[in-house]
């Protein structure tokens, strides 16, 4: 059966709702289930229609927001009445641009702001920026989250609305104007309603717990603490997500270089600092012929390996005996090598003492493909648009 979901924000990376997602509805009725990079909550989402237990975490902290508003109940009387409040502050403030506290007196966001937005929008976004972390620091909510989201689907869009980029939420912006006429509160208005509607349209059964936090080392759950895990890994070199959530980002609480922070956490985001090790090595095999790549790309290639490794040995560690863990991954190509990355990640996962119990591929459907699908013909171009599902089990061993 394929799902149909009803999203409240654009991703760039969105698990396609199907083969993995069916597999969620065949746990037994209340499982735990994690998706350690919960990206905007595809996993998520169906987990707790299905009535399970679920926990998630992205670095991302705009992807973090999306999936926890997903999966929570809201009072949608109290989303009106809260955007009502922040409007009318907004509006008598909007004179002058309000300066954002966690701005203060960092330069580098403030310059980003100003290649990124026109004056108009700024004092607009900046009146309903402070309001909502006004809001936010007296009383969070999950009415307030909501908020944020229906401000940032007017950011990260496809074509130019509060901002002056155009393909925002493909993770490229590029500034294609200096000026703009776009009315942000009109907009901010629409996007409410409209995000409501969608919210309506969710089935919320069961509950979810989603956080900011890195797959490579959740310090929130203990060891045994699951029966399943199911996620997308990020493929090598795919996509940066933060790429286009950082112009919506500076309006939700946070700078440029706390963003940059959290890219460098990203997996697989930039060069290993070791050299390559036995593990490295092992991660590898059957990975691609990267021999005639140069240093700075298996530098990457090494990180991701490492990084793989780590998300490995922590899907270990938190799932129960007899846990399963579901992968669902694709192929890369890197300066023209086909990178294998579900081979990777099935030598990471059997190094750490997880069982690989099957492997299946499948053809990606039409427009869920993450990244641009090859026009040739050619080996290459059909193996890029497969994806493959890894299911793993840490199976109990008897004493
Ligand atoms: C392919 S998306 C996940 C899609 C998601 N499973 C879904 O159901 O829509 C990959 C996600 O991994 C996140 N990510 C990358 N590195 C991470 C890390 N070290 N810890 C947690 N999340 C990470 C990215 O921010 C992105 O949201």
């Amino acid at each position: 059966m394929l799902h149909s979901r009803s999203y409240l924000h654009p991703f760039p990376a969105r698990m396609a709702p199907n083969i993995a997602l069916e597999e969620i509805e065949r746990f037994d009725a209340g499982s735990i289930i994690v998706d350690p990079m919960v990206g905007s909550g595809t996993v998520a989402m169906t987990a707790v229609a299905a009535g399970h237990q679920f926990y998630g975490f992205d670095l991302d902290p705009l992807a973090a927001l999306i999936a926890q508003v997903s999966t929570s109940c809201l009072d949608y009387d109290r989303v009106r009445g809260l955007f009502e409040t922040i409007i009318r502050q907004a509006r008598l403030n909007s004179a002058t641009p309000a300066d954002l506290p966690w701005v203060e007196v960092e330069d580098e966001t403030h310059k980003f702001i100003g290649f990124w937005f026109a004056d108009k929008q700024k004092r607009a976004l900046s009146g309903i920026a402070v309001e909502l972390d006004r809001l936010h620091q007296s009383e969070p909510s999950k009415e307030v989250d909501a908020l944020k989201i229906a401000l940032s689907r007017i950011i990260v869009t496809k074509e130019s609305k509060a901002s002056l980029a155009r393909d925002t939420s493909h993770s490229r912006p590029h500034r294609v104007a200096k000026t703009s006429d776009y009315d942000v509160f009109k907009g901010f208005e629409q996007s409410v309603t409209q995000m409501l509607q969608r919210h309506s349209k969710l089935k919320i059964d069961g509950n979810a717990t989603i956080q900011r936090g890195d797959a490579r080392k959740i310090d929130s759950i203990g060891d045994g603490f699951c029966d399943a895990i199911v996620s997308s890994p990020p493929y090598l070199n795919a996509i940066d997500y933060l790429r286009g959530h950082k112009l919506s980002l500076v309006w939700l609480g946070f700078t440029i270089p706390q963003i940059r922070q959290l890219r460098s956490m990203s997996v697989g985001a930039e060069r290993a600092t070791t050299k390559s090790v036995e593990m490295v090595s092992k991660v590898l095999a059957g990975f691609g012929d990267i021999s005639n790549l140069a240093p700075r790309q298996k530098a990457m290639i090494s990180r991701y390996a490492i990084d793989l490794h780590r998300l490995s040995k922590e899907a270990e560690r938190i799932l129960k005996p007899n846990g399963t863990a579901l992968y669902v991954m694709g192929n890369s190509c890197l300066k023209g090598v086909y990178i294998d990355n579900a081979s990777a990640l099935a030598n990471a996962a059997e190094l750490v003492g997880l069982t690989l119990l099957d492997r299946s591929e499948r053809e990606i459907p039409l427009g869920s493909r993450y990244l641009p699908t090859p026009k040739e013909n050619n080996a290459l171009a059909s193996r890029m648009r497969k994806e493959i599902v890894l299911k793993f089990q840490k199976v109990a061993f008897s004493s």
